[in-house]
């Protein structure tokens, strides 16, 4: 779904029936730890590399059997995370945006969760026995929220990654409005060297 656009949530509800939703989510939790002894982790945020290769976040297809978005979502975690994911809810509260693209007609919604660090450290642990592991679901992996000395490494570098669907600007805007990385990073992306 390589073009797709920012839609409000009221308006994604009343889209037709030939409109499938599918709900993804960013965990994170505040993480103490330095790399090398000198660059802050400041949080663990995760995503997945997808059976296609590229980056997203957990997540899928909601099915006419789940009683609501995110009943669909919570079930998707399970199937991707394994039980782990069954210490936590993830809410309408903690819905962020949704983006419709249109062949196929899918409509993203999107979440942002803050876990405990033991929750989510839980959630990497118990990954590969979870059922989708191997097959939908290649692996979890951590997000660099910082810049290496050379100014590429690290986030920079990450974020040349291929990316499904909206997820690398869902990941910037969540990085961006929940605090997660230092303001002069987000704004140094904006402006690549020599500009
Ligand atoms: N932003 C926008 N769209 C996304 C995002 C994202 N961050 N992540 C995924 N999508 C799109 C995908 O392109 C797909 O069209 O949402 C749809 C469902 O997301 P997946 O996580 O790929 O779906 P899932 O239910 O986990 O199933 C994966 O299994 O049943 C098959 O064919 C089905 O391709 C699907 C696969
Ligand atoms: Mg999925």
């Amino acid at each position: 779904m390589a073009e797709h656009r920012r839609v409000e949530m009221a308006e994604a509800l009343a889209l037709g029936p030939g409109w499938r939703h599918a709900c993804h989510v960013l965990l994170y939790a505040p993480d103490p730890r330095m790399l090398f002894g000198r660059i802050p982790q400041r949080y663990a945020v995760l995503m997945q590399m997808r059976f296609d290769g590229r980056l997203g976040f957990p997540g899928g297809f909601v099915d006419a059997q789940d009683a609501s978005l995110e009943d669909g979502l919570n079930r998707e975690l399970r199937e991707e995370l394994g039980e782990a994911a069954s210490a936590f809810r993830v809410e309408r509260a903690d819905y962020r945006s949704s983006h419709a693209a249109g062949r196929p007609r899918v409509v993203a919604h999107f979440y942002a969760k803050g876990l405990t660090l033991e929750q989510l450290e839980a959630v990497e642990a118990g990954a590969p026995r979870a059922k989708d592991h191997g097959l939908e679901v290649l692996g979890l992996v951590r997000v660099p929220l910082y810049a290496l000395r050379d100014g590429v490494g690290g986030l920079p570098a990450f974020l040349e990654n291929s990316f499904i669907g909206a997820a690398r600007e869902q990941l910037l805007e969540a990085l961006q409005d929940l605090g997660l990385v230092a303001p002069d990073l987000l704004s140094s992306l904006k402006t690549p060297a020599g500009h």
